[in-house]
């Protein structure tokens, strides 16, 4: 590996699946693993395979489907995790296991180990991986808040034991920049055989600093960067993919380091992720977001008219959007739908392009323009239901009062069954999900409820998202519309038919967590 080459490792599908709600289907992590080999991506976190079988078939099935990338798996320091994870890499082409053990203070309390025996497991553990695979990964968890000494001390253990890359992740996202660098730079200089490995950086964003905290930890030697598509991670999630691949290739001037990722498909897995998870990203985030690249005002229009370097460092194109953004309209045909769609990063089978195009006729009767994001959120409401769902709107009536409760009478289809409700509520939305309740009765709790508009005026699409939880089993449901009440029923139902598809699977063990990746019990 030249000196200068950064490894991207994505742990979208561990440390991002991880975030509550967040939770993909089987399919789902096949799908975007397919598209994180398929952009770049050098070593691809596909899961925590003794976390649950569900963990572990998609892990394995992601080894065998793997083409470029190395396939690690998260393993705990004990050998029944070590061992169930080589089961599911083992598969791969090119395979890594990754083990791990908290080496702060306040993490060394909790498997009640003092440093002694901690250093002893690491050693047995590390050298048990090693002899299984040939490509060990060793974290020392909560690494930035771990004595200096103990940190170098069972590093060089981790080294000795056979380990090929050290991680040093900052759990909980409490270092800064220059600290960040330091640390590494001198943890490289210090523990002996620390040439003879990778180090690599893992940050969290809780002060809003992961992806300076990872850049800087390149420029004191780190060669590998764990990050997630959209930052997805738990709490204020990890660092993202898409900003310190950017920042690497804007800035190659003053951060000389290149990676092997093809930014162009940065902005479809973003989509797709956001689309799959239920997170949907903020307007503002950088490169992804939907403003990243908009200009609005009157001064930075006239500016990018006259020369586009004025306000713009990255060129679209380069993170995979189209540039132009010529709407379509009811006279577009399906061949322009398809243009689109491709300029818009999507590959569509032509039973899909079918289903669209006929959402976006009606779409194109309701709205005079058809934007690029309205074609991104009928994308996302096309996957988002599905003919064999057990339960499907057919049709709904809502009246809003000033004074009084709105009212909504919803008609569904229940496992081919027609059915019809009809309940007051606090507003038609409320109204609405009391309706569906009462046509579907579940003990779900709605842990998040939120719309966006898609894009401006008031024909403009919303698009909801829902998050419903029930007996630890969470689910998401997306929908979009140009009437938010609609779409707020859609999304519900999504999410409640998830929720069937999880629970059926829990009950035959598929994917129930079993355990905890910080349950170290
Ligand atoms: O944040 C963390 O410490 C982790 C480890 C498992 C590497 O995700
Ligand atoms: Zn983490």
């Amino acid at each position: 590996m030249s000196d200068n080459k950064v490894l991207i490792f994505d742990t979208t599908l561990r440390d991002g699946e991880q975030s509550p709600g967040a939770t993909m289907t089987h399919d789902e992590k096949l799908e975007i693993a397919g598209m994180l080999d398929d952009m770049g991506v050098d070593i691809i976190e596909a899961g925590f395979p003794i976390a649950s079988e569900g963990d572990f078939a998609a892990v394995s099935e992601i080894a065998k489907n793997s083409v470029n990338s190395r396939i690690c798996g998260l393993a705990r320091a004990n050998f029944a995790d070590i061992d169930r994870c080589w089961e599911a890499v083992k598969h791969a082409k090119q395979n890594r296991i990754h083990t791990f053990i908290g080496t702060s203070p306040l993490h060394r309390a909790i498997p009640n180990l003092t440093q002694d025996e901690m250093a002893d497991k690491i050693h047995q553990t590390v050298t048990h991986a090693r002899n299984l695979c040939d490509n060990v990964q060793w974290s020392p968890m909560d690494a930035t808040r771990t004595e200096w000494d103990y940190l170098c001390r069972v590093i060089e253990i981790a080294i000795k034991a056979g380990a090929t890359t050290i991680n040093i992740p900052d759990t909980v996202g409490y270092t800064a920049p220059a600290e960040s660098a330091d640390l590494i730079k001198r943890l490289i200089e210090t523990v002996p055989g620390a040439d003879e490995v990778i180090f690599a950086t893992h940050c969290h964003n809780d002060l809003g600093m992961a992806t300076a905290n990872s850049l800087a930890a390149v420029a004191g030697g780190a060669r590998q960067i764990e990050c997630t598509i959209n930052g997805l991670g738990e709490r204020a999630g990890n660092t993202a993919l898409e900003e310190v691949v950017m920042a690497l290739k804007t800035r190659h001037d003053i951060m000389p380091w290149t990676t092997g990722i093809d930014t162009t498909k940065i902005m479809a897995i973003s989509r797709r992720v956001s689309t799959v998870s239920g997170f949907l990203v903020q307007p503002n985030k950088a490169i992804v977001g939907k403003n990243a690249f908009a200009h609005e005002s009157g001064i930075h229009q006239d500016g990018m008219l006259k020369n586009r370097e004025n306000f713009e460092i990255m060129r679209p194109e380069d993170v995979g959007l189209s540039g132009t953004s010529l709407p379509l309209g009811k006279h577009s045909g399906r061949a322009a739908l398809r243009d689109k769609l491709e300029q818009l990063g999507f590959e569509v089978g032509d039973n899909q392009l079918k289903d669209i195009f006929v959402r976006f006729k009606e779409l194109a009767d309701r709205k005079k323009e058809v934007f690029d994001d309205d074609v991104v959120a009928l994308v996302r409401a096309d996957s988002g239901e599905d003919e064999d769902d057990r339960l499907q709107l057919v049709s709904m009536k809502v009246v809003c009062g000033t004074g009084g409760p709105a009212e909504s009478t919803i008609e569904m289809e229940v496992d081919g069954k027609d059915v019809s409700a009809t309940s007051e509520g606090d507003g038609p939305v409320d109204a609405t999900f009391k309706a569906i309740r009462q046509i579907h009765p579940n003990t779900a709790r709605l842990q998040l409820y939120q719309v966006s508009a898609v894009t401006e005026g008031t024909d403009a699409q919303a698009t909801v998202s829902v998050r419903l939880e029930e007996d630890g089993v969470i689910a998401t449901g997306q929908s979009a519309n140009t009437d938010t009440v609609v779409a707020s029923a859609k999304a519900y139902i999504h999410a409640l038919n998830r929720l069937l598809v999880r629970r059926d699977k829990v009950g035959e063990g598929a994917d129930a967590k079993e355990v905890s990746y910080k349950d170290l019990a």
